[in-house]
């Protein structure tokens, strides 16, 4: 059951975590190089998350628990369809705080792979403060996998509610080496033991090669390899989600679905960050701008939900889609599970990003999206069904 924080509480929450936490962490280099203040929000969430006292206590805070919210996603049991989406939390530090105290339904993990990997140049992480977004370049930095199974064994599949996706890859080395499907496929193989289920990374734009992964006969051998090892014994031992580019076209889309789905895919996330000229060229006049990298966050909303839109025209209700691209608040939530006709919807960038940063993120998207489902007279998420594709004007509005 979560605390009664009245609302005037609850803001005096976001103004502290706005004005005093968030210029906190993005003091000094942090000011041109986001990562640093990344780090430091993930060295202070560690700690908390080590204090089962103030695990206690931010669960109470932030949680918010509503049957009507509770869902079902591939056959996971949910108690939210809000996910925070892979990167966030790469090398697995905070997954537990993320889901027990802050309230996301799924937390996806990663993208971690095989071989360890220093990413990209930094900095490598710009904040776009008129547009409302990021623009990012990583190039999938991380410890590796054999890190990445250290920490997870630590994981209490029983005591969590939340589901756990593990993001897998290859890294640059394994591109450079020529072995990015194997390493890819070992990757998952790896972390297989874990989690709920796998997300396969094959749409960073900043890692050479990754998006190759979705030509066609290559992603049908990645998607055949990673089908053998998460089958072992011709039983499926976590579920298979890939994660696509909002740049491919819709074709290629619809292609690379059609394999995935051949091959045991149980879910598809749409999707990751774009490159699109168009939409840099609408970004408004951010000092960051002209960064190399992927954008993230509201400049990639409408262009994520028409994806969404068209791949759930495509799938129908058979494979449910994970939804990601500027989500900042319960409409937004709203218009993906209806229009986008989405099972799960994720974010990242508003999240971190200063306007919308405070730890009752998860708890306002959800409390809104529960109060709009009973303005709408639904009873349960099941009610969605008949609503998904469909342009349904937010209960909230107004
Ligand atoms: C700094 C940063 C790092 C990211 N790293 C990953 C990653 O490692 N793996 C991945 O699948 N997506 C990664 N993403 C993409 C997000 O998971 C998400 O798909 C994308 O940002 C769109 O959602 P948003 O608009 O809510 O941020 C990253 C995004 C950002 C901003």
């Amino acid at each position: 059951m979560s605390l009664e924080i009245p609302q005037f509480a609850r803001t005096g929450i976001d103004i502290a975590a706005r004005r005093i936490v968030h210029p906190y962490l993005t003091r000094g280099e942090a000011q041109t190089d986001r990562e640093v203040a990344h780090t430091r929000a993930l060295d202070l969430m560690e700690a908390m998350q080590k204090n089962p006292d103030v695990m206690r206590l931010l669960k109470e805070m932030f949680v918010f628990e509503d049957p009507i919210l509770q869902t079902e996603f591939a056959g996971l049991s949910l108690p939210n369809p809000l996910s925070i989406e892979a990167g966030f939390d790469k090398t697995i530090r905070v997954h537990r705080l993320l889901g027990e105290a802050l309230g996301f339904g799924v937390v996806k993990v990663g993208t971690v792979t095989k071989i360890p990997y220093e990413g990209n140049p930094q900095p490598r992480i710009f904040d776009l403060p008129l547009s409302d977004g990021l623009i990012n370049r990583m190039g999938f930095p991380g410890d590796g996998t054999n890190e990445a199974e250290s920490r997870l064994r630590e994981d209490n599949s029983r005591k969590r509610k939340n589901a756990l996706i593990i993001s897998v890859a290859a890294s640059r080395i394994s591109f450079d080496r020529g072995h990015q499907v194997t390493d890819f496929i070992d990757a998952a193989l790896q972390m297989r033991k874990y989690g709920d289920g796998i997300e396969g990374n094959v749409s960073s734009p900043n890692t050479r090669g990754v998006t190759g992964l979705q030509q066609t006969e290559v992603f049908q051998d990645l998607s055949a390899g990673v089908r053998e090892v998460l089958t072992p014994n011709g039983t499926k031992v976590k579920l298979i989600i890939y994660k696509y580019s909002p740049d491919l076209d819709q074709d290629t889309r619809e292609k690379v679905a059609t394999i995935a789905i051949d091959n045991g895919a149980d879910a598809l996330t749409y999707g990751n960050i774009t490159t699109d000229p168009q939409i840099r060229a609408g970004l408004a006049n951010d000092t960051h701008r002209e960064e190399m990298g992927g954008i993230s966050g509201r400049p990639l909303k409408e262009r994520a939900l028409e994806i969404s839109h068209n791949m759930y025209s495509y799938l129908g209700e058979g494979t449910p889609i994970s939804f990601a691209g500027g989500i900042a608040n319960a409409e937004d939530v709203w218009n993906a599970l209806t229009y986008g006709g989405a099972r799960i919807v994720g974010v990242y960038s508003a999240f971190v990003r200063p306007n919308t940063f405070t730890p009752n993120f998860a708890f306002y998207v959800l409390r809104d999206l529960a109060k709009a489902m009973r303005m709408a007279r639904m009873s349960s998420m099941q009610d969605f069904k008949d609503l998904r594709g469909k342009k349904v004007p937010y209960p909230l509005k107004g």
